[in-house]
C-alpha cells in the first residue's frame, strides 16, 4: 500500500517536482520497518526520505531512535533527514557525526525557542556556541509572533488565540530571570495588551537588577 500510494503520487505529478516522504520508524516496538520501507520508497521513485525516530505507537513521547535512523540512512541511497528529539547545536553535531543521515529536522523544540536555528548555523560555521538571546529580543519576537497569530488566526480555531499559543509563551520563558513567576502570569493573560504589560515589567525589573537603563524603552510591537 505505501510504495502504491508513492508510485501514484511520483507518476502524477511533473517529472521536473521531486517528491519526498516523511515516515515514523514503524507502528511499535515490535514492529520497526523504516529501512524497509525507506527501500520500497525509494524503488518508487521518492526523491529524499524524513525520518522520524518514534512509533505511531509512542506520538511524541520517549526517545527517538537515532540508531534506527541511521540505520535506515545506511540502507537507502536517497538523502534521509533525521528527525525526532533535537533541541540543541549540541545535539545536531553529534548526529552529523554518528550517522549518515544528511540532513535533520527540527520540530517542537524550535516552537518556544526559534533562535535555535541561528545557534545551530552559528556552531556549523564556527563549531562554537553562540550566547542565547537576550530578555529584550526575546519579549520582542515574542511579541510579534503573538501579534501575527492574533491577526493570522489558525483556520478552524474556536479558541481565544493568546490562549491557543500559552503553551509556546511558556517555553519562551525557560532559562530567563524569575521565569516561575512569569510563567504564572502568562497563564492568565487574555489580550495583546495584558501580554505587552507583563513584557513591560519583565523588563523593568531585568534592567532594575541589572542597573542597566533602556533610554528609548524596549522597542515593543504596537497593538493593533
Ligand atoms: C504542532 C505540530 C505540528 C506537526 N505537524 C506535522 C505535520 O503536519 N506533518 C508531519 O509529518 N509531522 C508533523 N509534526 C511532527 C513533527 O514534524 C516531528 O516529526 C515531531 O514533532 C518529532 O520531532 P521533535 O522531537 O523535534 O518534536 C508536527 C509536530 C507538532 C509539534
Amino acid at each position: 500500500m505505501l510504495q502504491a500510494i508513492a508510485t501514484a503520487v511520483v507518476s502524477a505529478v511533473p517529472n521536473h517536482v521531486p517528491v519526498t516522504a516523511k515516515i515514523r520508524i514503524g507502528w511499535d516496538h515490535a514492529s520497526i520497518v523504516a529501512p524497509e520501507a525507506g527501500l520500497r520508497l525509494q524503488d518508487a521513485g521518492i526523491q529524499a526520505l524524513a525520518v522520524h525516530g518514534r512509533t505511531k505507537m509512542q506520538g511524541y513521547s520517549g526517545d527517538a531512535d537515532w540508531d534506527v535512523i541511521h540505520r535506515t540512512a545506511e540502507t537507502v541511497s536517497i538523502p534521509v533527514i533525521g528527525n525526532g528529539s533535537i533541541t540543541s547545536a549540541e545535539d545536531v553535531n553529534r548526529y552529523r557525526r554518528s550517522t549518515a543521515v544528511k540532513g535533520i529536522m527540527i520540530g517542537r523544540a524550535a516552537l518556544g525557542y526559534p533562535w535555535l536555528f541561528r545557534e545551530i548555523k552559528h556552531s556549523l560555521a564556527s563549531g562554537e556556541s553562540l550566547p542565547p538571546p537576550g530578555l529584550e529580543e526575546r519579549w520582542r519576537v515574542l511579541l510579534r509572533y503573538a501579534r501575527e497569530l492574533m491577526e493570522n488566526p489558525p483556520r478552524d480555531s474556536l479558541w481565544n488565540q493568546l490562549q491557543w499559543m500559552r503553551p509556546r509563551l511558556k517555553s519562551f520563558t525557560k532559562n530567563i530571570p524569575g521565569s516561575r513567576q512569569l510563567r504564572a502570569k502568562l497563564e492568565q493573560v487574555t489580550t495583546f495588551e495584558q501580554l505587552q504589560a507583563v513584557a513591560r515589567e519583565s523588563l523593568d525589573n531585568a534592567s532594575d537588577q541589572t542597573g542597566f537603563c533602556m533610554t528609548e524603552g524596549p522597542s515593543l510591537p504596537a497593538t493593533r
